[in-house]
């Protein structure tokens, strides 16, 4: 199996680079951020848990992730490896995504972080929110949403440096661009 995690602060373009990269290497995208936005449409009582604290791009609470996860990872045994977009986002996550890895004899192979500077974030997320109107993408919960990347979710960079598996990409470009840096890294990991 091949198995990478895509990271970055909102709106780097992880779920576009995602769906790219699911084409080419013809593995699972688990996107947590779709899943819980499907939770919350259809009103479960995950969703319903979880919508206020989306609206205010606050984190939803590990054990709700890792029960996501746990049963994703069971539905899909049969892939030849998974994209994790917008998982882990603690320590807490990543640790348990390494315990279920290898209770699969598994293991994340690369992380790959797109580097995108806050102000190009930001203009992304407020342009897709007059397209799409997703009710994160306003100023003040954008602003919330980059802290809470910075304060829980960006120091896990350097665990997964100190796993020696973190390749950095830059993320401001074309789509296809980035996608060709992307495609570099993994081609590498993979030898083709
Ligand atoms: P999630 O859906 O994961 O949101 P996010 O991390 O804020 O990321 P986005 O989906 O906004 O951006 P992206 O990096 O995927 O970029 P995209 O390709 O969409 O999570 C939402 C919420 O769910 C969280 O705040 C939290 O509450 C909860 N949650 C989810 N996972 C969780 C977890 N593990 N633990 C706890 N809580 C969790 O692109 C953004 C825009 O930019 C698009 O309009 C796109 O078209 C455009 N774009 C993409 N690439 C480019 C480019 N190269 N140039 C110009 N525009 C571009």
């Amino acid at each position: 199996m091949f198995n990478l995690i895509i990271f970055g602060p909102p709106g780097s373009g992880k779920g576009t680079q995602s769906k790219k990269i699911t084409e080419k290497y013809n593995i699972k995208h688990i996107s947590t951020g779709d899943i819980l936005r499907n939770e919350v449409k259809q009103q479960t009582e995950l969703g319903m848990k979880a919508q206020k604290l989306m609206e205010k791009g606050e984190l939803v609470p590990d054990e709700l992730l890792i029960k996501i996860l746990h049963s994703v990872m069971d539905k899909n045994k049969e892939t030849a490896g998974f994209i994790f977009d917008g998982f882990p986002r603690t320590l807490v996550q990543a640790k348990e995504l390494d315990k279920l890895m290898e209770q699969i004899d598994d293991s994340i192979d690369l992380v790959i972080s797109l580097e995108v500077p806050d102000d190009e974030v930001v203009s992304r997320l407020l342009k897709r929110a007059e397209i799409e109107g997703r009710k994160d993408d306003n100023r003040i919960t954008i602003g919330n949403r980059l802290n809470v990347y910075k304060e829980q979710t960006s120091p896990l960079l350097d665990y997964y440096a100190e796993a020696n598996k973190l390749e950095k990409v830059d993320g401001v470009g074309t789509v296809d661009e980035i996608f060709n840096s992307i495609c570099k890294v993994i081609d590498k990991y993979l030898m083709i």
